[in-house]
């Protein structure tokens, strides 16, 4: 049987096998897709046994950046993104890394929330890897303005300079930002925490701004809860964003696109019994 994994460290509670099974069970494909605890020292050498035998692979956290290092090729978008999180061995036998986070965000915020980006006033968090994978995608549906605002206001400055070929982004300290946008996404892990980056209510215009949180959980996240209360026209977390990059890393493994809408559906009953 056709082999696949994703790589992490911790994986236990992965949702990709899951994921990628009623994927498989769906559209009719013949695979096995299973967690695979990669050694924090020794990604690189558990990716190269894996690969013998296996076909694909998902990557998460902490070796996307390890496996960016690791392959043969890269896809320009993954190239761009400076992270992979699909692994593809090609038929000469040479590995790819792709990065499909981007493409799973602009997905679900487009196809799934219909959610507009051209012309609109976008506003992202955070300025990590997180950002970084997701700013070619949503630059190339041509938003008015792209605002990257961090704690480290540093950090925004690099990455907005290093996008900046790509449209019109500029760099932000939190605090400094107080006129409404049309989408705000949470790209800092401060929800790990419980805490929400500290941003100004006005931000969100009551019935227009539209919030969405890469991050989800059993219950809504800080951000979510403080998009609710500012009366956000949509608030919308990441597990859509999560189902979108594993269709599209089954898409390039099988070469056929899985509905996501039923998986979604299961992933969110599975997710409220906790
Ligand atoms: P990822 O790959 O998930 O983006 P990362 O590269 O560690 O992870 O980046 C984490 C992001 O969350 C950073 O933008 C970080 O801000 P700094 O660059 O200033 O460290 C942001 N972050 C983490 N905790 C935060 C908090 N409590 N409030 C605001 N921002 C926070």
């Amino acid at each position: 049987m056709d082999q696949y994994v994703v790589f992490g460290n911790p994986i236990g509670h992965s949702k990709s096998p899951l994921i990628h099974r009623l994927f498989a069970d769906q559209t009719g494909q013949q695979l096995e897709y299973s967690t695979l605890l990669a050694p924090l020292d020794d990604f690189s050498m558990c990716a190269q046994g894996f690969f013998k035998q296996g076909l694909g692979a998902n990557v998460t956290v902490p070796f996307k950046e390890e496996a960016y290092r690791l392959v043969d090729s890269l896809t320009p978008r993954a190239q761009r993104a400076g992270a992979v999180n699909t692994l593809s061995k090609l038929a000469d036998g040479t590995l790819q890394g792709d990065n499909t986070d981007g493409a799973g965000l602009v997905r679900d915020l487009t196809v799934n929330a219909g959610v507009q980006l051209a012309g609109k006033r976008i506003l992202l968090l955070g300025a990590g890897g997180a950002v970084r994978g997701v700013l070619e995608p949503l630059l190339a549906h041509n938003p008015a303005s792209l605002v990257i605002a961090n704690r480290t206001v540093e950090k925004a400055e690099q990455l907005a300079r290093e996008f900046a070929d790509l449209g019109p982004v500029a760099a932000s300290g939190f605090s400094w930002l107080q006129e409404p946008v049309d989408l705000i996404i949470n790209a800092t892990s401060a929800s790990l925490a419980g805490e929400l980056p500290p941003i100004s209510a006005s931000l969100i215009e009551p019935g227009k701004t539209v919030c969405y949180d890469m991050m989800y959980g059993k219950e809504p996240t800080p951000f979510c809860r403080w998009a609710s209360e500012h009366k956000a026209a949509k608030v919308l977390d990441g597990l859509g964003m999560l189902a979108e990059q594993a269709a599209e890393a089954f898409f390039i493994w099988r070469g056929v696109r899985p509905d996501t809408a039923p998986v979604l559906d299961e992933l969110r009953r599975q997710l409220a019994r906790g």
